[in-house]
């Protein structure tokens, strides 16, 4: 089964109607050398109408969070899934670690978000990963485990046909300290094995990216591995050519 390689940025709480514009210039300039790569950009909400004015052909758009609320309505602050389809957005991300661990959301919160935005159109990428406590306790598996059940219990593995999942060890992210190869490889591995367990033809083909401090030196090697499917990445994504040459590691990889 051959997946496609998908590499996404999550550009968080960054960015300026000046810096976004030369993003995407950067990145324009260099789309069409990785044709056999899926790439996506996640900017912040209150840019996602001008980046989906500007965006380069072949590069696809997501929102960092959506509302739980499948109707729109009272909800202050919240942003409905309809509007990001509206503006152009194909991808959401749901569940990121920073999204749990400052913003409470839970392992259910993220399920119901997930089915939400599949109601309403949008292909959710879930992020899932383990604490550093949680690694050295050795409850790695377990919390995968947890997170990605909530949501295959919640919205069935039929669900996984439209969807990617990420895995973001927590210890990874923005710390410069990548999992090594092999650490990646064994819990795309796992969650691979826990989507298989329900059906087969679906764990083979969910695109599984791996997210924490991707850069241009690590990406070849990460993506070589069996079970990684792509990036979502944070820091490097702020700068065209840093996330070009992740994506054409992608591309390398792709065409070997
Ligand atoms: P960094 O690439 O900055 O570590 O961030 C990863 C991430 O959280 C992407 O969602």
């Amino acid at each position: 089964m051959t997946r496609k390689y998908l590499v996404a940025g999550n550009w968080k709480m960054n960015g300026s109607l000046k810096a976004n514009a030369e993003l995407l210039a950067g990145i324009a300039a260099q789309a069409a050398s990785v044709p056999d790569v899926d790439l996506l950009v996640c900017p912040p909400s209150a840019y996602l109408e001008s980046v989906g004015k500007a965006l380069p052909a072949g590069v696809q758009l997501g929102a960092q969070n959506l509302s739980d609320q499948l109707k729109p309505g009272a909800f202050t602050g919240e942003l409905h899934g309809a509007m990001l389809t509206e503006l152009g957005c194909r991808y959401v991300l749901i569940g990121h670690s920073e999204r749990r661990a400052l913003y409470h959301e839970t392992d259910l919160k993220a399920a119901e978000k997930y089915r939400t935005a599949q109601a309403l159109g949008l292909i959710p990428v879930l992020c899932i990963g383990e604490t550093l406590d949680e690694r050295e306790a050795g409850s790695t598996e377990a919390v995968l485990r947890r997170q990605l059940e909530a949501v295959i219990d919640l919205c069935g593995i039929e669900s996984f046909k439209s969807a990617v999942v990420a895995y973001e060890p927590v210890w990874a992210i923005g710390t410069g300290k990548t999992a090594s190869p092999q650490q990646a490889q064994a819990a795309h591995a796992f969650l691979r094995g826990l989507l298989a367990e329900r059906n087969a033809n679906i764990a083979g083909s969910t695109q599984l990216l791996y997210g924490g401090s991707c850069k241009p030196d690590n990406a070849h090697e990460l993506f070589s591995c069996a079970d990684i499917d792509g990036g979502l990445i944070g820091g490097a994504s702020l700068k065209a050519a840093d996330f070009m040459a992740i994506a054409a590691a992608a591309q390398a990889l792709a065409k070997a």
